[in-house]
């Protein structure tokens, strides 16, 4: 959808300003980043796309052009999450109400403004479509502003957003991924130091993103309980490890030692989130000697760890990836972002990948009896707004 001709059917005049922010895809470090671990996504090329104006008042109006819903909300009640009737913000709504009430917490000011929005990241489909709605908002004010602040900050402000006004306690990657994706590269995020690097894919590869159409309920609370897992887990396993602070700190040999002390559950996912940690720094070295195959080997580890351990995975996401081993072309395979439904990421030799979407999909609808779409996955740069004129 063309959002510059939508915004004026919306307004009645020009928008001033266009933003656009990817979702991302994760390639491996899933559910590490809240875990001081390292991860590997890639911005992607499905965006949000915005047209903007600003507001003389602190009025903020959105149409959600594919929700076909509207809402307007003041700047001035962000905590108290209503609209102008004073009837509750619709859930859609609380992302960039949320960034609006970080950016002023972090003392950024900022102004209303009238926005139309369109994204073609689908929704709940584990490619960050909340994450990219929060990084363009962000954008857009930053671009009616008289401040700036570099990606990686606002990548912060709206996870706060998103972990305090939404109440989804995710961590740093999927902003981070938006608000910084470099052209053709996954980005290697340090998410304890902060430090990152673009990282090339293999050679030769292509990314293929395959959409189980399945998304589950409850994923925020399942999300929540994961991550309270993990606290619990490094809580206990300072009994023996008192220097630990996240399990980034514990080592696979130590954690052999100290496992059986743990509760079941708990020792479940603090072995995914330990062994991940340790596969992403492997698949780093793999990338180094342009090894692909171990890269592609700890895809599938991961997804096994995701299934058995982190018991994040669905029936229908298992199938995506079970069919992809045995195509022509597959190097690794595995879901991507939180689970709970949505998407497999699948590392494909470049010159099999339309023979390998045409038998996934193939596959996946005579063994399932729905469709999967499947599409080739471009890395693609961060989000960016631009001025179309003054105002
Ligand atoms: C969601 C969260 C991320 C990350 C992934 C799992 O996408 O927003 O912060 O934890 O799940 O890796």
């Amino acid at each position: 959808m063309n959002v510059l001709i939508a915004f004026q059917q919306c307004f009645n005049e020009q928008p001033t300003r266009l933003g656009r922010a990817p979702g991302r895809v994760n390639l491996l470090g899933e559910h590490v980043d809240y875990n001081d671990g390292l991860v590997l996504p890639a911005a992607i090329d499905r965006a949000v796309n915005l047209a903007a104006a600003p507001n003389a008042d602190q009025i903020i109006t959105l149409h959600a052009l594919d929700l076909q819903q509207q809402a307007s909300f003041s700047l001035d009640a962000l905590e108290k999450k209503i609209d102008l009737n004073g009837d509750p913000l619709p859930e859609w709504a609380l992302y960039p109400a949320g960034v609006a009430w970080a950016l002023q917490e972090a003392r950024l000011p900022i102004n209303g403004m009238r926005v139309a929005f369109s994204s073609d990241v689908p929704i709940g489909a584990g490619l960050s479509s909340s994450a990219a709605v929060e990084v363009g908002f962000g954008m857009l004010w930053q671009s009616m502003s008289a401040w700036k602040i570099p990606a990686l900050q606002m990548a912060q402000l709206c996870q706060r957003a998103e972990n305090a006004y939404v109440g989804v306690s995710c961590g740093l990657m999927d902003q981070f991924a938006s608000a910084c994706g470099v052209e053709g590269h996954a980005l290697l995020f340090d998410t304890r130091s902060l430090k990152w690097e673009p990282a090339p894919l293999p050679e030769g590869t292509a990314i293929v993103i395959a959409d189980s159409g399945v998304r589950r309920s409850l994923t925020h609370s399942g999300y929540n309980e994961r991550r309270a897992s993990c606290e619990e887990a490094v809580r206990l396993l300072q009994q023996y490890l008192p220097n630990i602070r996240a399990l980034r700190d514990v080592q696979t040999t130590e954690f052999a030692a100290y496992a059986p002390y743990l509760p079941e559950v708990t020792r479940k996912r603090a072995e995914h989130i330990v062994k991940e940690i340790h596969r992403v720094e492997s698949a780093v070295s793999a990338l180094r000697r342009n090894d692909r195959q171990a890269f592609g080997a700890l895809m599938y580890a991961c997804h096994n760890s995701l299934r058995n351990l982190y018991e994040v995975s669905t029936p229908e996401l298992d199938t995506l990836v079970s069919i992809a081993r045995k195509l022509p072309g597959a190097i690794g395979a595995r879901l991507t972002g939180a689970g709970f439904g949505g998407c497999t990421v699948n590392l494909v030799e470049a010159e099999h990948a339309d023979e390998f979407m045409q038998g996934l999909q193939e596959n996946y609808a005579r063994e399932v009896g729905r469709q999967a779409q499947a599409y080739l996955c471009k890395a693609s740069q961060g989000a960016q707004a631009v001025i179309l004129s003054s105002g």
